[in-house]
């Protein structure tokens, strides 16, 4: 026997007649962990779509043995009855449907006479939650009132109520905090000890270097190294990953920072499932022209709730005052918002970023389509010509901007997303969470991006929880937790601890050269 539990042998897979895959072999043990690296579009959604028949047997060349045997499935039932269990890049939650109902969704639990055990299904789901640390969601609420963060995870538990023998995870951790990713590698650690075997891919290739026992790197479709993580470096991934050296991770470009152009005052947000509960507690800050403004903070701290009510998209009730120029301004839409000079790249793509039946071109123009109109009819030429300079400005890869937007890469797709909010010329440019699910390289393309449009005179506010990145790019940083302020600091000699430090509410984390402002 070969000790493979698995084994993947010159899979080729073409769409449309472009090959996305090219000839690619990938052998795990039981109880291995694999981290499968490669840049944004490299193919690795696409090996994992041909490993649990998301593309079914027949569709795509070459071979798959289970237990040295052919595996020729032709759906995902029948990769998850072999114990083959996939969490997909892109959510998969009913957002109607009870976190429990989630967890449950197409192996239910039924009492005698066919009626589902709702019993049986919440108990085992909170119990669930509690080995994922997540013992405050309730499992009777519909999953939609719960974060993005929250989602992954109980996207998680999802795969955990399932027998698995091969665990996939396609970008697990993009909306997670690190304390919650601390979570997840400890459950990786306990499947593996008890011989199940992970396919892990991330970007936060950190991550990848502390869980991981083999790293696969592919680019362009085709199998680049099979390294034990011992003999590699997080240095060496990313040159193998992009075939050069990459000396930098954040550019550096000065850009002056000038008068306040924005003011958030008293932004409160209600909880819209407990009116009473506040979710943002009386927030004001200001924002300078050119500036590029960090918001840290924890899962669950306001952050998204924040610049959503700025920019008019908070579902539930919410006070803001927003101040450009020293005028007050009407914010109560995006439309409106746009019209201000605003514009928001949102955290959750799938839900608020692009739309999923029009093509990537269409997706970019979305947002300005008045601007090619001419008598109804719209400016073909100027719109492609607007679509091309953004494709080109963000390096995103498209074979066609005709191309459905779903064809994209999960990285190339935030791209997108990011080019559509440009091309309304805002003034303020408020990103949430920027870098999800985005190569190395291109996170490098984005924060240069960023820094010249700052340049430019276009103020920035960055949400994220990659702490590295705030402090990477940001001339200043808010802090907020449980809803609240609870920091600010000007982003020089700041360091990760102290952010967060203010982030679960310790003082003196004011520290001599980060002072307020
Ligand atoms: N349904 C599809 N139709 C056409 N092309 C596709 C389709 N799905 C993927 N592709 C193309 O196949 C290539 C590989 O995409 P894939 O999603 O596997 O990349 P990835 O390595 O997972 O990238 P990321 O890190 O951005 O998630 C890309 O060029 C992509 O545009
Ligand atoms: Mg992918």
């Amino acid at each position: 026997m070969s000790g493979y539990l698995l084994e993947m042998k010159g899979i080729a897979k073409r769409f449309d007649g472009v090959p996305a895959l090219d000839g690619i072999d990938l052998a795990i043990r039981p109880g291995e962990c694999i981290g499968l690296c490669g840049e944004n579009g490299a193919g690795k959604s696409t090996l994992m779509k041909v490993l649990s028949a998301v593309y079914p047997h027949g569709t795509w060349d070459g071979e798959i043995l289970l237990d040295g045997q052919p595996l020729r499935a032709r759906s995902v039932r029948e990769t998850e009855e072999a114990g083959i269990i996939i969490i997909h890049q892109e959510l998969m939650l009913v957002p109607e449907l009870t976190v429990a109902e989630n967890i449950f969704l197409g192996n239910e639990p039924t009492l005698p006479g066919g009626r589902l055990n709702y019993p049986a299904m919440n108990h085992r789901a909170e119990e669930i939650l509690r080995e994922l640390k997540l013992p405050d969601v309730n499992v009777v609420l519909p999953v939609k009132n719960y974060g993005g963060g929250h989602q992954q995870l109980i996207e998680i538990g999802k795969a955990l109520n399932k027998n698995a023998r091969l665990l996939i995870l396609d970008e697990p951790s993009a909306s997670l905090t690190a304390a919650e990713i601390e979570v997840l590698l400890e459950i990786i650690r306990d499947l593996k000890a008890k011989g199940v075997a992970c396919v892990y891919i991330s970007h936060k290739l950190e991550e990848v270097a502390a869980i991981c026992d083999t790293i696969v790197v592919i680019r362009d479709g085709r199998h680049i190294a099979t390294t034990p993580m011992a003999a590699m470096s997080v240095d060496r991934i990313i040159a193998q990953m992009c075939g050069r050296e990459l000396n930098q991770l954040y550019p550096s470009l000065p850009h002056e920072v000038g008068e306040v152009v924005m003011e958030a005052r008293h932004v409160t947000c209600y909880d819209p499932d407990q009116p009473l509960r506040k979710k943002v507690d009386d927030v004001s800050f200001q924002l300078r022209r050119g500036e590029i403004l960090g918001i840290a903070g924890l899962v669950g701290a306001g952050r998204t709730e924040l610049v959503t009510a700025i920019f008019g998209s908070y579902p539930g009730k919410y006070e803001a005052e927003v101040w450009l120029d020293g005028r007050r301004v009407d914010t109560s839409e995006p439309l409106e918002a746009i019209r201000a000079g605003f514009a928001l790249v949102p955290e959750d793509r799938k839900q608020h970023g692009i739309v999923r039946d029009l093509s990537v071109g269409e997706n970019i123009t979305l947002s300005v389509l008045g601007r090619y109109a001419r008598l109804t009819r719209i400016d073909d030429m100027l719109e492609a010509r607007a679509i091309d300079e953004q494709i080109r400005r963000l390096a995103l890869k498209a074979a066609s901007p005709a191309l459905p937007i779903t064809a994209l890469s999960g990285g190339n797709q935030q791209k997108a997303v990011l080019a559509k909010m440009l091309l309304t010329g805002p003034r303020v440019l408020i990103l949430d969470e920027p870098t999800r699910g985005v190569d190395v390289g291109a996170k490098f393309e984005i924060y240069k991006l960023m820094l010249e449009l700052a340049a430019q005179g276009i103020s920035i506010i960055m949400v994220s929880s990659e702490l590295a990145e705030v402090l990477g790019v940001s001339d200043r940083v808010l802090v907020m937790g449980e809803g609240q302020l609870r920091g600010e600091f000007v982003n020089k000699d700041l360091t990760q601890e102290m952010v967060l430090a203010a982030a679960i509410g310790q003082p003196a984390s004011r520290a001599a050269e980060g002072a307020p402002v």
